[in-house]
């Protein structure tokens, strides 16, 4: 076994030589060399070449890869391979095969069509993981073990008679009565009542709306079911393969949200994520920079690892752009601000056949003689002259809450407002306050919120007690709380909490919400200074107005009868059915204050909002009069040397007024960094 390359950022990606004649094998050597690559993963999609028969292993062909990057010094993230099963395994046991809800068989002829309950399956892959382990374990290239692949991402929910089965396990194991699971799902309504574990199933399809506790306890299910399988291979690792670090890749990325990450997390050696962007997105560059604050979250603020993502165009949106000349490194070196110290692609030789050979790849098409690999050469140059930058952490002062379960809550069945995301809300404060040049980290509600000066609680339907208890504590002990809508509503079994919205942070915020109003697409309102409220603040000056009256901006998504109880009213509605109802207050508790907004403001009022908050708190920008379209970012190592990121997301150049080493160029910018379009400078600082 080997280290995990040091002295530069790791750089490299998958690599499937399985696809390729061995002549090819040598050649990619010499080209990985002129790119910088540093490590590879290796066997992501390998079992039917690893094990053609039931145990009957061929592992000539990746001894050969392996030995090739030993003395290539290559650094190999070896896959358990484990992702996709071999067609003898899925033909021998076809009850390995996953179910749609309305119990449709996946077949194979794709990829992970396995059931994530089936023991059979289980006991397959463990003897493939068990045989690799015994082999590889003490081989020069080994540097990390990779677990599966993207958990989750085509195989659950599955919803056959083995996951039947094993759900009413799991409930059996988390309500032990048949009352107590009454209970939790309220089945007292709609003629539910179970008097048998045995007549539980899992939410496949209804005539309507399914149970939302039944349908949470199915998403807390499947993660759990995946984590055990995850259990069982890192098991065998450690003990056949002891000192070897593991990690799986995650999928922060918009759109995926069936894993609890936050439980995943604690079991990683290093949190390794893929990202991929879709062109779909509105904001895609501040997406690009919430997933990475989302992952450097679940990795406690370590530095992560950046598993995947794609040097161009990916080959799965109906539609596929390719990344402008620039993009990939920009693309990166995002990842890298927020934390990565690792830059991954998949894949790293463009396929000629199968499902992904329109995908890009660090060597394109059109070969090493072309513009896409030079930009990939020059940055492998970039993740050597970065190399200082590893191990140190990004510096942030306001805190984002994110829950999975929440996010599972708030978008179960027959809610007030589909259109109410979890996500969105998130990502509006964290764009707003990119903006304005703060970094803000992702964490969830149980991190150390001692550490921030500011924390946002975005549309936190669900809360635990605990949760809540934590928020309050830490608007308490001096932060900045601000509680968006819909937070707090309901309790760990998504019970809706009684007495009037938001139940959890109703004395927190002291306001009192009788009724929601959520608002059509495209519908706004108009928001509007409010009066001098309960204590002698003037609520218009809290938030960029000068008088109270004063238009203040637009709401969208979300209006609400809501009443001040023992805090300043500082915005109101200006029309429709809850006119002059409070659409933002603020509440001062212990050292601190409690902000409550019930609307999705517009970007200029959601940043008034936000820049009086962060205010408040003194938090400042990362770097003062930061240009439109610039994003700051600042690493500091634990010797204290720090670099400020300047990402350029525009398409045209700008300058910075910063001064620093640039650490690419290796230039000293006075007081002028100048950045091109899409462009990226570290500086260090001195
Ligand atoms: C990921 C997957 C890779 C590749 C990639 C394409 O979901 O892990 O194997 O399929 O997407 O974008
Ligand atoms: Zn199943």
């Amino acid at each position: 076994m080997r280290a995990w390359p040091t002295g530069r950022l790791a750089y490299g990606g998958d690599y499937n030589p399985e696809q390729w004649p061995r002549a090819i094998w040598r050649a990619d050597v010499d080209l990985m060399h002129r790119a910088g690559v540093s490590f590879v993963t290796l066997g992501v999609f390998s079992w039917s070449w690893l094990e053609p028969h039931k145990g009957e292993y061929e592992f000539g062909w990746l001894d050969d890869v392996m030995d090739l990057m030993a003395e290539a010094d290559i650094a190999v993230d070896l896959a358990t391979a484990t992702a996709s099963p071999p067609p003898w395994l899925t033909t021998a046991y076809p009850d390995i095969l996953p179910r749609t809800a309305d119990g449709v068989i996946m077949w194979p002829g794709s990829r992970q069509s396995w059931c994530p309950s089936s023991p059979i399956f289980a006991d397959a892959s463990r003897a493939l993981v068990t045989q690799l382990a015994q082999r590889y374990h003490s081989h020069p290239a080994l540097a990390m073990w990779h677990i599966s692949n993207e958990y989750a991402c085509h195989n659950l929910p599955c919803y056959c008679d083995t996951c039947a089965a094993a759900f009413r396990t799991w409930l059996q194991n988390r309500y032990g009565t048949t009352d107590a699971l009454n209970h939790a799902w309220g089945t007292a309504f709609w003629s539910q009542r179970y008097t048998d574990f045995e007549q539980v199933l899992p939410p496949r399809r209804t005539p309507t709306f399914h149970n939302p506790t039944q349908v949470l306890d199915y998403h807390r299910f499947g993660s759990d079911t995946l984590l055990g399988l995850y259990r069982g291979e890192r098991t065998i690792l450690a003990d056949l393969s002891p000192g070897v670090p593991v990690t799986t890749n995650f999928m922060t990325m918009t759109g995926f949200r069936l894993l609890d990450y936050n439980q995943w997390a604690p079991e990683q050696d290093v949190v390794s994520t893929d990202h991929y962007r879709v062109a779909a997105l509105p904001n895609a560059t501040a997406e690009l920079s919430f997933q990475g604050a989302v992952t450097r979250g679940l990795a406690g603020g370590a530095p992560w690892l950046l598993m995947e993502h794609s040097t161009s165009a990916v080959n799965w949106q109906p539609v596929n752009p390719a990344k402008p000349l620039g993009g990939t490194i920009h693309d990166s070196l995002t990842h890298v601000a927020n934390g990565a110290d690792t830059i991954g692609y998949f894949q790293w030789r463009a396929s000629r056949a199968g499902a992904e050979k329109w995908h890009s790849a660090l060597v394109p098409h059109a070969g090493a003689d072309s513009a896409r690999f030079a930009e990939v050469c020059r940055l492998g140059a970039a993740a050597a002259a970065l190399g200082e930058v590893a191990g140190s952490r990004v510096e942030a002062a306001v805190a984002i809450l994110y829950d999975f379960q929440a996010l599972w809550a708030a978008s179960g069945p027959a809610m007030p407002s589909a259109a109410a995301d979890y996500p969105e809300m998130a990502q509006a404060v964290h764009k707003s306050l990119r903006d304005m040049g703060i970094t803000a980290d992702v964490v969830h509600p149980s991190a150390d919120l001692s550490r921030y000066r500011v924390i946002v609680v975005p549309t936190l339907y669900l809360v635990t007690d605990e949760h809540a208890a934590a928020i309050a504590a830490a608007a308490e002990a001096g932060a900045q709380v601000l509680v968006t809508y819909f937070s707090g509503i309901s309790d760990e079994h998504d019970h809706i909490r009684l007495g009037g919205y938001p139940g959890a942070f109703r004395e927190l915020l002291g306001v009192r919400v009788e009724e929601f109003n959520p608002l059509l697409d495209g519908d706004e309102v108009g928001l509007l200074a409010a009066g001098p409220g309960r204590s002698n603040e003037a609520g218009a000056a809290a938030t960029g107005a000068d008088t109270a009256g004063a238009d203040v901006g637009t709401g969208r998504r979300w209006s609400e009868w809501c009443a001040v109880t023992d805090a300043a009213p500082l915005w109101t509605y200006a029309g429709g059915p809850c006119a002059g109802s409070v659409a933002l207050a603020r509440r001062h508790t212990g050292s601190g204050a409690a902000w409550y907004l019930g609307t999705l403001p517009d970007e200029a009022a959601l940043a008034n909002v936000l820049a009086s908050i962060t205010e408040a708190a003194g938090v400042g920008p990362v770097v003062a009069e930061l240009p439109v379209g610039v994003e700051a970012i600042r690493r500091r190592a634990a010797d204290g040397r720090s670099w400020v990121f300047l990402l350029n997301h525009t398409d045209d150049p700008i300058t910075v007024p910063l001064s620093g080493f640039d650490v690419l160029t290796g230039a000293v910018t006075d007081g002028h960094a100048a950045l091109t379009a899409g462009g990226v400078a570290v500086l260090r600082e001195e």
